[in-house]
């Protein structure tokens, strides 16, 4: 990795001054750029500090989680002495730092988006389907209907978790809804209950980020109760057995968001023929989010079989949700 591209990175890292931190001590030292640029996974800087955040969780006791306010109740301030552990700590994991960025992906799954998603499955206008994430990770946001909802005045739902989100645009328009089966498509699907995936996942959030931390526990606690499905590979290849394993003509939502941005052409071309073929015996309602991005947002659209429809704009981790007034 060279000193620019790190210095590139650290000025999308605005919400954490501590990672903003450690991106100059790795800007500055030629060791740590090296273990960066041996990290298979990408965005190798994430997984680096997921990689120390992930080793040091187990260990809070080791003087580097001064720094960490998720591992410390009175975090420092980043300052000189941050950067001689952080230096030393990785220096003392690098062989384990390595594997890690060998084996883990940056797989994050942010429940929040499902005050996107839930409004966008609505637009379907449909009470009972069956419903099938692409990219699900952990499969958290297949429990989008188990969650509680405000958008400004708009509230929905009775659970533990409550997601909230500036409404921007016109409201979204609640309906009942029951789903059938939920069923996650990823290339490596991690598991809520596996301890190991949940500490992965948890290492993948900001140190600073509690309300995020917080958020994900709880729907973990959630999504683990409800029945979830994975089915591991690449989703353009299995979401034609999946949606064929359904019972026969019943209603199938395809939903995905974070993923698409990630698949070829290739893929995207064979994932788009899958379920134009699955609609030939069932009605498919697509609803995407993140496919395309402007500064403060990324898109949602949905697809009943006539064709893409963007119903909107969202921020990406669910902040607001700014819906077109449809009709
Ligand atoms: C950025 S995460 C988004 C997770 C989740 N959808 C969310 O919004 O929180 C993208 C996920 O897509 C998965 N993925 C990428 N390409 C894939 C493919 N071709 N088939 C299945 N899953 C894929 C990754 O493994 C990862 O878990």
């Amino acid at each position: 990795m060279t000193p620019e591209a790190v210095r590139g990175w650290a000025r999308h890292a605005v919400d954490s001054p501590l990672y903003v931190h450690l991106a100059g001590v790795i800007a500055d030292d030629p060791d740590l750029l090296g273990i960066a640029g041996r990290i298979v996974s990408q965005p190798q800087l994430n997984i680096l500090l997921a990689g120390v955040q992930l080793i040091l969780a187990r260990d809070p006791s080791d003087p580097l989680a001064a720094w960490y306010p998720n591992l410390t109740a009175e975090p420092r301030p980043p300052d000189d002495a941050l950067g001689r552990e952080f230096r030393r700590f990785v220096a003392d994991h690098e062989d384990e730092i390595t594997r890690i960025g060998a084996t883990r992906y940056a797989q994050t799954n942010e429940a929040r988006r499902a005050v996107a998603l839930l409004p966008a499955v609505w637009t379907s206008g449909w009470d009972r389907f069956h419903l099938v994430d692409v990219g699900a990770s952990a499969g958290l946001n297949l429990a989008l209907d188990r969650y509680r909802y405000r958008w400004g005045s708009v509230e929905w739902g009775d659970s533990p978790l409550l997601l909230e989100a500036g409404s921007r645009g016109a409201d979204p328009r609640p309906r009942p809804i029951e789903i059938g089966r939920r069923i996650g498509l990823d290339l490596n699907p991690l598991d809520p209950s596996n301890p190991d995936d949940r500490a992965w996942l948890e290492a993948l959030i900001w140190p600073e980020d509690g309300e995020r931390r917080r958020r994900f526990r709880a729907a973990v606690a959630i999504a683990s109760g409800v029945g979830i499905e994975m089915v591991a590979g690449d989703a353009s290849a299995t979401i034609a057995g999946v949606v064929g394993s359904l019972p026969a003509g019943e209603p199938v939502v395809v939903m995905d968001s974070f993923t698409l941005n990630q698949f070829s052409p290739a893929q995207l071309e064979a994932f788009d023929r899958a379920v134009a073929e699955a609609r030939e015996t069932r009605p498919v309602y697509r609803v995407s989010m993140g496919e395309t991005w402007r500064d403060d947002g990324s898109s949602l659209r949905v697809d009943d079989g006539s064709g893409p429809r963007q119903i909107g704009w969202a921020h990406h981790h669910g902040r607001w949700v700014e819906l077109y007034d449809l009709p």
